[in-house]
């Protein structure tokens, strides 16, 4: 299709949120064209995001078990070193190849790549500035936003991707700090201080709230914030950064209880900034069709997806829910079935969490907190990693299994896991949770032996009955 016939929809964002929903739209047969300004597809999530992440994590876990874990193992090597030159490399190669195969998915699915900034003119008009210097206004029934989201400043301190850095300067320092202050015990925090304190640094975790993991299940963030102290990690909780300073090409982190009282200036090579992310909604023409923003710069829908404008919906990060790829993908397609008249739907209260550290923890459904709160009787499964045969075998035992269960109806209404694959593991809870299941439903399902996903069936099994293993 040429750029000056009109399309059926116009898709301002090539991350998971915007490419997905635009080859979906061309598979209902919708002309479709993507915008997207970064010069790459995938966004955050592929460029910046999930992608190098995981690559750095898969590889730092990779060395840490090299020099502390083989020997043990009975497996003997030379000396063993990090090349943090050819681990960028590496992860510079999976991005490319992936953002790559995206932009080779949108042509098979015939959907016009457009390089540049886009920006609403009219409810039928998405300007784009061209990366190439020239100016376009594609004329389109539909339009979508999922222009996505970026890292939250910190009022005083002012970031140069190099000492005081957000996730994207995390991804690529070019040297391994001695010190590493990082300001948010997120996720963000928590992977990317794995990875530094895997391959050296010590890593100081700034943390307001007193617990880890923004908002995850007590119990298990209190045993995760153990494993990761026991990893050399450490943590300042219910601590609050009131200021900071650079000296002598060091940075100064004033801090203090968030309680109020006693104060402390910490040191620092590189400061990693990680309190949240924020919708990005810059220069995009809102105003001008009278789309509007929430207190928190999150872009009004409705449950259909749509702005004020009907035939302009959103989704991702840049509206409300969980920052996360996987979620932003349900939402593209869902938000595309209704441009092509039919229902979309995505279930909000089955979707899964993963941090991606060693060993993972994933979530899906109700902490122990929000069930208490809703007032539900509920019962409560565990079962730990040590008593799995194949965890045991792999010796890579840290972690458990939780469930929490309807006490009437045995339904399974939150399951959380600390664990070896954990992210992996997680997708059984969420589909049991999609279809309803009861505890006792997976429980009676039989699981391959032996596999970690048996402590899974286990923790099922000790929410009505007793566990046989443990
Ligand atoms: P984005 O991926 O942010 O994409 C939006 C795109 O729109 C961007 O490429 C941007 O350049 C473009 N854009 C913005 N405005 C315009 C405009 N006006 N014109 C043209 N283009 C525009 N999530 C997970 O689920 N799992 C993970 O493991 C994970 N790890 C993460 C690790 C890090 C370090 C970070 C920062 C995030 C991580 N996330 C992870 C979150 C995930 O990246 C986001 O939830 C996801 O990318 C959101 O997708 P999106 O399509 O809504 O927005
Ligand atoms: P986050 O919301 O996960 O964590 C921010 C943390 O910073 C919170 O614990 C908060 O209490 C703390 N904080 C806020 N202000 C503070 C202050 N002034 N001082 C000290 N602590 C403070 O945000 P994060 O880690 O920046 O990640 C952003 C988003 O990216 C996440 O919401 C997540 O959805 C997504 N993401 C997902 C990943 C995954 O799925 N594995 C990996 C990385 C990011």
């Amino acid at each position: 299709s040429s750029a000056s016939e009109e399309k059926d929809l116009v898709v301002i964002g090539g991350g998971p949120g915007g490419y997905v929903a635009a080859i979906k739209a061309a598979q209902l047969g919708l002309k479709t064209a993507c915008v997207e300004r970064r010069g790459a597809l995938g966004g955050t999530c592929l460029n910046v995001g999930c992608i190098p992440s995981k690559s750095l994590l898969h590889n730092t876990h990779l060395l840490h078990q090299a020099q502390h874990e083989f020997k043990k193992r009975g497996i003997e090597v030379g000396e063993v070193r990090a090349n943090l030159e050819q681990m960028m490399k590496q992860k510079e190669a999976a991005v490319n190849a992936l953002t790559r195969g995206v932009e080779g998915l949108l042509k098979k699915n015939k959907v016009d790549y457009v390089k540049g900034h886009g920006r609403i003119v009219s409810a039928n008009e998405v300007e784009v500035d061209g990366l190439d210097g020239k100016k376009q206004t594609l004329r389109t029934k539909n339009i979508l936003i999922a222009t996505g989201s970026e890292p939250t400043p910190f009022p005083g301190m002012e970031i140069d991707e190099k000492q005081i850095v957000t996730s994207t300067g995390a991804l690529s320092l070019t040297e391994v700090p001695k010190k590493m202050i990082v300001i948010g015990g997120g996720v963000i925090g928590l992977e990317l201080g794995s990875v530094w304190n895997r391959l050296g640094a010590e890593v100081t975790v700034v943390e307001y709230m007193d617990a880890i993991g923004a908002g995850m299940d007590g119990t298990m963030a209190k045993q995760f914030h153990k494993l990761l102290a026991k990893q050399g990690m450490k943590f300042k909780l219910g601590t609050k950064v009131v200021g900071s300073s650079k000296e002598d090409g060091r940075v100064k982190v004033h801090v203090e209880s968030a309680k109020g009282g006693a104060s402390e200036t910490l040191e620092a090579d590189v400061v990693l900034l990680s309190v949240g992310r924020r919708p990005v909604t810059d220069n995009l023409g809102l105003e001008s069709v009278g789309i509007e923003l929430d207190e928190r710069g999150r872009v009004k829908i409705d449950q259909e997806f749509r702005t004020q404008h009907p035939n302009i919906r959103c989704v991702g990060d840049v509206t409300y829910g969980p920052m996360l790829a996987h979620k932003a993908e349900e939402e593209g397609i869902a938000a595309v079935e209704y441009f092509a008249g039919a229902h979309g739907h995505v279930n909000y209260d089955v979707i899964p969490s993963v941090i991606y550290t060693h060993p993972e923890v994933a979530w899906c459904g109700k902490t122990e907190e929000q069930v208490k709160a809703s007032g539900i009787k509920y019962k409560v499964g565990t079962f730990p990693f040590l008593a799995n045969s194949r965890a045991k075998t792999n010796d890579d035992t840290d972690g458990m299994v939780k469930v929490i269960a309807d006490a009437e109806t045995d339904r399974m209404l939150g399951a959380h896991i600390i664990g070896p694959n954990a992210g992996e593991m997680i997708a059984e809870a969420v589909l049991a949770m999609e279809y309803g299941a009861s505890s006792e439903d997976v429980a009676r399902t039989c699981h391959a032996h032996p596999t970690l996903s048996e402590a899974f069936k286990e923790a099922c099994l000790a929410t009505y009955d007793k566990s046989i293993n443990f």
